[in-house]
């Protein structure tokens, strides 16, 4: 595991938009697994801005979303769609061809799951997973106590996501009780795993993640301790937090601090 600590939230976007750019940029054919969430928007408008002054060839590239909410339509501001397209599909002219996300109007959701699997398995898997954290250690929107071995499912948001996520809605009850997302056992498949937090209500969880020798259901995130190849883009406030008396803890890690 490799832990990058930037100073602030524009720092994190910053440094995770460079490793994606490169990424992209060295293999065109690259299938990403996208998350949502305020965290990614700093990171999608600096890679924008990136390809924007040196453009990258994405032609070839695809992307497969971790989520959306079960009973919005993609038209609806609320939607993950709509987010994609604003924050990457637009800004990096990635057509909709190349874009997948579950469907969550679908009528069948079961059905819905097994042919998100099946695009994903179409693709070859996905190359990089790109994962934000909820503040209760969800994963996409694989709430505590998920079993790790799911895989593209129909979930209940819990209610400290729907409220962390009423942020993005005009009222609480407006955010959907229910979601379509991949399984943790699909996120793990991912080859390269990069995970960005930022912010003091992400401190629990991240240090759950990093010095806790524990793997637990209550903590989805902390699987990611098994997965060979992830890169954690933190920063401060999210990792220092009041647990910095065992930083020495962490040196099976590579730790590097900008
Ligand atoms: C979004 C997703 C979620 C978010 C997490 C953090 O597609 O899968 O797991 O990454 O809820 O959200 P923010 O970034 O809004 O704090």
């Amino acid at each position: 595991m490799e832990i990058i600590v930037v100073k602030d939230y524009e720092e994190m976007a910053k440094k995770g938009a460079e490793i994606l750019y490169h990424e992209i940029k060295g293999n065109p054919k690259i299938t990403l697994g996208l998350a949502t969430g305020g965290t990614q928007i700093g990171v999608y408008n600096h890679l924008s801005k990136l390809h924007e002054d040196r453009p990258l060839d994405l032609t070839a590239l695809s992307t497969f979303n971790l989520d959306e909410y079960i009973g919005i339509a993609p038209e609806s501001e609320n939607s993950y769609h709509f987010y994609m397209n604003k924050y990457f599909f637009q800004p990096m002219s990635i057509s909709q061809e190349q874009a997948y996300l579950p469907n969550g109007l679908a009528e069948d959701i079961e059905e819905e799951c097994k042919r998100y699997e099946k695009l994903i398995a179409h693709h070859g898997g996905i190359d990089i997973q790109v994962l934000g954290v909820g503040s209760n250690g969800h994963i996409g929107f694989n709430e505590p106590r998920t079993s790790f071995h799911c895989r593209t499912h129909e979930v209940n948001l819990t209610d400290s996501t729907i409220k962390a996520n009423a942020r993005f809605f005009d009222a609480e009850d407006e955010v959907p009780k229910k979601a379509i997302s991949m399984g943790i056992e699909t996120i793990m498949e991912a080859k390269k795993i990069i995970l960005f937090a930022s912010g003091r209500n992400k401190a629990k969880a991240i240090n759950q993640l990093l010095r806790s020798d524990e793997i637990t259901v209550e903590w989805p995130v902390t699987i990611l301790k098994t997965h060979p190849n992830v890169t954690i883009v933190v920063d401060e406030a999210a990792y220092n937090s009041d647990f910095n008396e065992q930083i020495l803890n962490l040196g099976k890690y590579n730790i590097f601090i900008s």
